[in-house]
């Protein structure tokens, strides 16, 4: 029904036309041709209306159709074949199960909307329709199992370098896997690990990050914490931007198979904005401040406290804010 409409509404694109004629067409009431364009008005296309001269579609939002993204793509493997979906629940889960049954390395998985997205310890991850990247990767490395965490930190490297490539240079990687500008998330890695104890045999990269959000869109829970490029006021385009992403995430990776993590790991602490901070470190059962100094050669955060160093593996680390 709601296609009917927008088909309706894109053959009269620029136009006015009335409630009453679109209701007639598709054979629905006025109240649910209303009903109907403001879920689409949620989705991104921008209609005008007036009482007395209906509805005009004025713009539609740029979807992520597969052609769009492989047009200019200039990666050898990332993104060649690519999975799209208006919706679904994660990508991460659809990824996981086309990996299960054998795609191959480089595939990717994208949707407008996510319903079920999810971050690290089992948190969700807002992921509106048409208003920003999220996606998953299929990478199927020959590295060992151990080696897996320092995948993110190669993405967020990748991912840091993207982003100023497409204008946004404010923006520094907080350990392990978030990219901040000033202070609030832009990005969200998971990756997600399919191995024997001396092989992987996948690896599921799943990043999402926020476009088009504007501060009114976020849930009162994020309104303070996240950032997208709209609020950053640096205007991107979806597909132009997921194409430097893989162009960059593919560099990277290629470097870590070649000459192995270190330069990664140099890198990650030049784009950093949390080293030299103050920091809280989280964990299940206690919680410590100290200085973030370093990076370890396996990745983990080298935090300095009044009783020496003290190395974080997991858990999560604030920023503490500066005082006076
Ligand atoms: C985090 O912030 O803790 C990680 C968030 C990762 C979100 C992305 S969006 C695409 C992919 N699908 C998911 O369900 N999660 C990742």
């Amino acid at each position: 029904m709601r296609q009917d409409i927008l088909e309706y509404l894109l053959a009269h694109k620029g136009e006015f036309v009335s409630g009453q004629k679109i209701s007639e067409h598709v054979g629905i009431s006025r109240t649910a041709v209303w009903k109907h364009i403001h879920a689409l008005k949620k989705k991104g296309y921008v209609i005008e209306s007036f009482t007395k001269k209906g509805y005009c579609l004025q713009a539609a939002p740029e979807l992520l159709q597969p052609d769009v993204i492989r047009k200019g793509l200039q990666t050898k493997v990332l993104g060649h074949t690519i999975h799209y979906y208006e919706k679904l629940d994660s990508t991460n889960n659809v990824a996981k199960k086309l990996a299960d049954q054998g795609e191959p390395e480089g595939t990717i998985v994208i949707a407008e909307e996510q319903t079920g997205g999810r971050g690290r310890l089992s948190r969700s991850f807002f992921s509106p329709y048409g208003k920003g990247l999220w996606f998953s990767v299929i990478l199927r490395p020959d590295f060992s199992p151990m080696e897996v965490s320092k995948m993110t930190l190669l993405a967020a490297v990748a991912l840091t370098k993207a982003f100023r490539k497409m204008g946004l240079t404010g923006g520094g990687i907080k350990w392990p896997n978030d990219i901040l500008v000033h202070n609030r998330k832009l990005v969200g890695i998971l990756t997600e690990l399919n191995a024997s104890a001396e092989r992987i045999n996948y690896l599921v990269m799943g990043i999402g990050i926020n476009t088009d959000i504007s501060q009114q869109d976020l849930p009162r829970e994020l309104r303070e914490a996240a950032t997208s490029f709209a609020i950053e006021k640096v205007p991107v385009h979806r597909a132009a931007l997921l194409q430097e992403v893989l162009r960059q995430l593919e560099a990277q990776y290629m470097l870590a198979k070649e000459s192995g993590f270190a330069p990664i790991l140099e890198e990650w602490k030049n784009l950093s904005c949390m080293l030299g901070q103050m920091v809280d470190v989280i964990l299940p059962n206690t919680t410590f401040r100290g200085k973030a100094v370093d990076l370890d050669e396996t990745g983990n955060l080298i935090v300095m406290t009044d009783e020496g160093p003290q190395k974080v593996i997991a858990g999560d680390v604030h920023v503490r804010p500066a005082v006076g």
